[in-house]
């Protein structure tokens, strides 16, 4: 059974695509890094799970046109300095990493080019894909190359990141707590046999993704319970922009498939929304674009159709599709298949669901968090480049970009904790008598979480929804907070107190924001 060393140079908690960057970012410097993963295999993180694509070099397209269109989608509350970074540097990072090095199979025309594909608000075709299994593609290509990178990326599933050790508030030291804050460690709970570990590091970077598992519909993994973001909260960490979370208008609805996108690709060939009736509905609330309008306006729009007609779902019509759909939407049209609907032949049921957290830690260009030692990439952070909603295909930039430029810098602001101070943190404290977890209390806290995040903190939001999400939410974190202290540790005990963290912040922000801004709407 293998653990994690006690001190690397760098800790990642995360192994998504910002996670692997920052990891071969900082091993390229020289440094070791060890990955923590909560999942039981590598490859588990939402980034296998993305459909669309990564944007890159499109035809006639530059950097300016590129900031041009992720500040239009964000409507203006983006970072301007962090998107033209971003648009400047990412897409040649796209092509010498992932193209280049690491060998990613992206699709190409007869003629051997990239086959570049558009998605909503994109003024060019900039967008790399691997047919409909895009985020699979890098995740597998990412891992491979990060191991071929002289054993300086060791990775670790299994692992659940408890909390961040900081010197003032862990050390028995009694001067430390006059030293200047610094992050230092982890308390990391090896779930395989509930032990819990201290682990330190130079640097320690969160690549935790996002915070889909907090609604009862996501196209997340119900992994993405918002734990990095909720850790550094509580280790007082700055959070920035937690109202905006995107909703993503189509997730399959299905009674045995949780958490299914139905990638906007399909509509952007041509798939139509109807509801029950076989009724275009969106020509009731976006007649010019119809089910190419941005994505936020398209689920209001579904939303409000499920609501007026007492339906839990409406339907994404491929039908008419003049393509090879099978060819094309290979993940998509054998995920259908798996549950009896035959793409080609009849419509999918879809919902909408929560897709992307635009907020998060605030970090500086480098991922720096407002907590020395901590950084923080990828959904999980707060660049500032989404600013109030983020353009399509775009997050899986920013995260290799971002994740690999934290990775580098990190070896430049590192310091090792002396082993003076790590022998002044205590183990991990065991309540005294553990009780064993009622799994079912667990369970029906977090659907019982999940459904009042979607109703009351969801597509559409009002003061008096928010109030009584606020207020059921108070007495969710009294209620789990005794519990934790007194339950034998699991994920799903983990993960249950991080959702209510979570959801707390997402919805003390929206309450704080009285203004319809992007993916944000108040009634
Ligand atoms: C999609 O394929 O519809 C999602 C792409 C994205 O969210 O960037």
């Amino acid at each position: 059974m293998s653990h994690p060393p006690i001190v690397s140079d760098l800790i990642v908690v995360g192994c998504g695509i910002s996670g692997l960057a920052a990891a071969i970012g900082a091993a390229e410097e020289g440094l070791s890094v060890t990955v923590l993963t909560k999942a039981d295999e590598p490859w588990q993180s939402n980034t296998y799970y993305a459909q669309g694509g990564i944007v890159g070099n499109g035809q006639d397209d530059s950097g300016d046109k590129l900031a041009k269109d992720i500040i239009a989608a964000g409507v203006g509350l983006n970072w301007r300095e962090s998107v033209h970074l971003l648009a400047s540097e990412g897409p040649d990072l796209v092509d010498s990493l992932l193209v280049d090095r690491a060998g990613i199979p992206f699709s190409r025309n007869g003629k051997g080019e990239l086959d570049l594909t558009r998605e909503a608000a994109h003024s060019v075709r900039r967008i790399y894909h691997h047919k409909d299994l895009s985020g699979r593609s890098i995740q597998e290509g990412l891992l491979a190359y990060a191991a071929q990178l002289e054993g300086r990326i060791n990775i670790y599933p299994h692992m659940q990141a408890l909390d961040i050790i900081t010197n003032n508030h862990h050390s028995t030291d009694s001067q430390e707590r006059y030293r200047p804050l610094r992050a230092i460690g982890l308390y990391v709970l090896d779930a395989r046999n509930n032990e819990v570990m201290n682990i330190y590091g130079s640097s320690i970077i969160l690549a935790t993704g996002g915070v889909g598992g907090v609604y009862q519909h996501s196209s997340n993994p119900s992994l993405a319970s918002g734990d990095g973001i909720s850790m550094a909260y509580r280790a007082g960490a700055a959070i920035l922009n937690a109202e905006f979370v995107q909703f993503h208008p189509t997730t399959l609805f299905h009674r045995d498939v949780k958490n299914f996108l139905i990638s906007e690709s399909l509509r952007g060939e041509g798939g139509l929304l109807v509801n029950l009736d076989g009724e275009r509905f969106m020509s009731r609330y976006n007649p010019d674009m119809m089910e190419l309008a941005p994505r936020d306006e398209v689920s209001r729009a579904i939303y409000r159709e499920m609501d007026r007609t007492g339906t839990a779902c409406v339907f994404l019509d491929a039908r008419q599709i003049d393509m090879n759909l099978e060819d094309r939407f290979p993940g998509i049209h054998e995920k259908c298949a798996s549950v009896g609907i035959d793409i080609s032949r009849e419509p999918i049921p879809v919902v909408p669901a929560a897709h992307y957290f635009c907020g998060g830690i605030k970090v500086d260009l480098e991922g720096h968090t407002s907590l020395p030692g901590l950084l923080a990439v990828g959904e999980t952070a707060c660049t500032g480049v989404h600013g109030a909603n983020r353009l399509a295909s775009i997050s899986l930039l920013e995260g290799l970009y971002f994740g690999y430029r934290a990775g580098k810098r990190s070896a430049d602001s590192g310091v090792t904790p002396s082993s003076r101070l790590r022998k002044s943190i205590p183990e991990w404290i065991f309540p005294v008598e553990e009780d064993d977890i009622d799994p079912i209390l667990v369970k029906n806290d977090r659907n019982t979480i999940r459904s009042l995040m979607w109703n009351y903190t969801g597509i559409i939001r009002n003061r008096k929804r928010l109030n009584r999400a606020l207020s059921d939410l108070n007495y969710f974190s009294h209620r789990i907070n005794s519990f934790y202290r007194e339950a034998r540790l699991s994920r799903k005990l983990i993960e249950l107190r991080n959702t209510v963290v979570t959801a707390s912040l997402i919805t003390r922000a929206a309450k704080s924001n009285d203004n319809s801004i992007g993916c944000h709407y108040v009634e």
